[in-house]
């Protein structure tokens, strides 16, 4: 039977990069059933709820998602969504590519670097958070199992051996966090041992953030916990050409949901100035995901052909277009 894959447009921008996915697949020839369901604010105001029950099944029944970013409303009572998606489904590994195009305004033209970002503890746990009642003191837990850094270390290691990757590189801070981090890297070293084929690095975050920017070849895969993740994939992604070129996809042992790692970006929202490419690169992972590699690759090539002409392209790549004749272009270059 056909795959069906859960589809959240989201808020912002999002509606219209995912419909520039979605026209794309179709283009290259894919035939899934799309279950169409609503997080975010999108879902707040005709539902009442951020995260209705409904959606949650639909993921949790289709297993595959691909999701536009949400708006997450600031303030009183509102945990992120993204944090509930990842910690309810346990979706442990987040994989966050960056590889370089040619013809965008990005300083490297040779970038080709994964980020493995634990997605589901340290900092980002939700654990003990605590603000006391006059205001002045806050204070929030950060948590790190064996068993958690044992599963994304070896997720790393063994993506670098199935995509034939050269080099993992832990990355942590084990000198100050001596206990969560301390952990981390003691595992990261215990799992190492079992790669001999692969080479081990370790790196402090610090460290890394001005090596990334100075010497990015020396890095390959990155395997690192959910805060640090977080901002070194971002400096990633400025190493290829902004948020619009980054795609990230939350796995876990049952379910995977594919997205862009931007959010909804409110200032370009409704103008048709989205650059859909990171959404597009996310729908890459998923096919790579589901087994597809050549449809995959065909839509890398003409992402790749469009940029590289600079014809049509969006705002943030140098260009004056917009996302549908970005998205036009990418489905002729096919
Ligand atoms: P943002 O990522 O939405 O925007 C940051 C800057 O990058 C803005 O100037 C925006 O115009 C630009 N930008 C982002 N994506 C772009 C694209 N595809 N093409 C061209 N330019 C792009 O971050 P911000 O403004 O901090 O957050 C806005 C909202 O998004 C917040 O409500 C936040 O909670 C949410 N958010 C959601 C995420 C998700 O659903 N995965 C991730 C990050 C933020
Ligand atoms: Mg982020």
């Amino acid at each position: 039977s056909k795959q069906t894959i859960t589809v959240i447009k989201g808020d912002g921008i999002g509606p219209s990069i995912i419909d520039s996915a979605l026209e794309i697949l179709n283009a290259v020839g894919c035939d899934y059933e799309y279950e169409f369901v609503d997080a975010g604010l999108a879902a707040l105001e005709k539902t009442g709820e951020l995260l209705p029950q409904a959606t949650l099944d639909a993921i949790e029944r289709n297993k595959i998602t691909l999701k536009g970013p949400l708006t997450t409303p600031v303030g009183e009572g509102f945990t992120s969504i993204n944090v509930t998606l990842r910690k309810k489904f346990n979706l442990y590994a987040n994989v966050r590519p960056v590889k370089s195009f040619e013809g965008t305004k990005a300083r490297y033209d040779d970038i080709d670097i994964i980020t493995i970002r634990e997605n589901t503890q340290g900092m980002y746990s939700g654990l003990g958070q605590v603000v006391s009642e006059d205001g002045t003191e806050a204070e929030a837990m950060s948590k790190i199992t064996r068993e958690g850094a044992e599963k994304i270390v070896t997720f790393a290691y063994e993506l670098a051996k199935r995509e034939g990757r050269k080099k993992v590189t832990a990355v942590h801070k084990a000198n100050i966090l001596k206990s969560t981090s301390g952990l981390f890297l003691k595992v990261a070293r215990e799992v190492a041992e079992r790669y001999p084929e692969i080479e081990s690095a370790e790196m402090i975050v610090d460290a890394t953030c001005m090596k990334l920017v100075m010497n990015p070849e020396e890095f390959d895969v990155m395997v690192t916990t959910n805060l640090f993740g977080d901002i070194l994939s971002d400096l990633c992604a400025g190493l290829v050409g902004g948020l619009g070129m980054a795609p990230g996809a939350n796995i876990g042992k049952d379910a995977a949901i594919f997205e862009a790692v931007h959010g909804s970006a409110p200032d370009i929202a409704g103008k048709n100035l989205a650059n859909p490419t990171s959404v597009i690169l996310a729908s890459i992972q998923m096919l790579e995901y589901l087994g597809e590699a050549e449809k995959a690759e065909r839509i890398r090539k003409a992402i790749a052909h469009v940029i590289k002409t600079g014809d049509r392209t969006t705002r943030d790549l140098g260009g004056s277009h917009g996302t549908t004749d970005f998205t036009q272009a990418v489905i002729e270059a096919l």
